[in-house]
C-alpha cells in the first residue's frame, strides 16, 4: 500500500492487525490506534509537540527503576489507575470501596501479631488502629490476611529512603476469630507523591499540586472473598477534595481521634499526644454480585 494520507492511514494501520493471534490484544491495539490518531487530529498535533511528547515518555522511562515507578505515577496522576480500579471493582452497596494501589506496596512485609507496633520506629505520632473484617451479612471473617503500609510524618515510605533496611510503617497481620484486629503504628499525614521527575514537571506545568490526603493503605485477603485493595483517609485533611491521584471515596474517610495523653487502647500510658482509628472492612464474596457502588 502506497500514497497513504491523513484520511486513509488509520484504516490501513488497523488492516495490518488482521493476522493477530490474540483477539483481546487485537481489540486493545485497534482501540489504542483509533484513539491516538483521533487525538492527533483533534489537537492538530505539531511535529515539535510530538517530539516533546516522545522526550517526556523517554524521561519517564529513564527515571524508572525497581524503586521509582514513574509510569505508575503517570497513570495515577492522569486518573487512569483510578478508572481501571473503578471498572474492575464494582461491588454491592455496603462493601468497602476499592481505591488505587500506588507504587509503594512491598511483597513479604514482616509479619506482626495483633497489638504489635507496625510503625517499627517510623517517624510520627503514635496511632492505635482497631478494626474488623466482615462479609456483607455482618459475618466475622477470621484469619483474613491484612497488609498495611503508610508513609512516615516526613511523607516518605520506608522504601524511598536510600539506605536499604528493615520495614517501617508496613506489615502483615491476621484477623482474630471474631474478625477483629488491632495494631499500633503512626498517625498518617498528607504527603506529596514523588514530584522531582517528569511527572512532577507535568503537574507543575498544568498548575496541579502533587499532594495526597493522609491515608493508611490496606490490602485484605480471605478465602471465599474478593481481595480488597483500599485506603482509609483521615477526615479533615485539606487535600481530600484534590487528591493528586483521584483516589478519595467518602465511604473511606474516617475520624482519627486525637488524644493529648493518657491511657491508650493497648493499656499503655502515653505521655504525649496520640491518635486512635477504628474502621470496619466489608468484603464481597467471590460469588457475590458485581454491580456498581451507589
Ligand atoms: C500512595 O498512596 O502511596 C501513592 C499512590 C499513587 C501515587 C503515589 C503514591
Ligand atoms: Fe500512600
Amino acid at each position: 500500500m502506497r500514497n497513504i494520507d491523513e484520511d486513509t492511514i488509520t484504516q490501513i494501520v488497523l488492516a495490518r492487525h488482521t493476522e493477530a493471534e490474540n483477539p483481546r490484544l487485537k481489540q486493545i491495539m485497534t482501540s489504542i490506534v483509533q484513539h491516538l490518531h483521533a487525538f492527533a487530529r483533534d489537537v492538530q498535533l505539531s511535529e515539535e509537540e510530538w517530539f516533546h511528547g516522545i522526550q517526556f515518555l523517554t524521561d519517564v522511562g529513564h527515571i524508572t527503576d525497581d524503586k521509582r515507578q514513574e509510569f505508575i505515577l503517570l497513570s495515577d496522576t492522569l486518573g487512569l489507575s483510578m478508572l481501571v480500579t473503578a471498572l474492575n471493582n464494582r461491588k454491592p452497596r455496603g462493601c468497602t470501596e476499592s481505591t488505587v494501589f500506588g507504587p509503594f506496596f512491598v511483597e513479604d512485609a514482616p509479619h506482626y501479631e495483633n497489638g504489635d507496633d507496625v510503625g517499627n520506629g517510623a517517624k510520627g505520632e503514635p496511632c492505635f488502629v482497631t478494626g474488623r473484617v466482615t462479609g456483607l451479612d455482618g459475618e466475622a471473617i477470621a484469619n483474613a490476611r491484612i497488609d498495611v503500609w503508610q508513609a512516615d510524618s516526613d511523607g516518605f515510605y520506608d522504601v524511598q529512603y536510600a539506605e536499604a533496611g528493615s520495614a517501617h510503617g508496613r506489615g502483615t497481620l491476621h484477623s482474630l476469630a471474631d474478625g477483629s484486629f488491632h495494631f499500633r503504628s503512626i498517625t498518617a499525614e498528607s504527603y506529596p507523591i514523588p514530584h522531582d521527575g517528569p511527572v512532577g514537571r507535568m503537574l507543575a506545568a498544568l498548575g496541579r499540586h502533587p499532594w495526597r490526603p493522609a491515608h493508611l493503605h490496606f490490602m485484605i485477603d480471605a478465602p471465599g472473598y474478593e481481595r480488597l485493595i483500599t485506603h482509609v483517609f483521615r477526615s479533615g485533611d485539606k487535600y481530600l477534595d484534590s487528591d493528586a491521584v483521584f483516589g478519595v471515596r467518602s465511604s473511606l474517610i474516617a475520624n482519627w481521634e486525637r488524644h493529648e495523653s493518657g491511657k491508650a487502647p493497648d493499656g499503655s500510658h502515653q505521655e504525649s499526644p496520640f491518635s486512635t482509628l477504628d474502621f470496619t472492612f466489608v468484603l464481597n464474596r467471590l460469588d457475590g454480585e458485581r454491580h456498581r457502588n451507589q
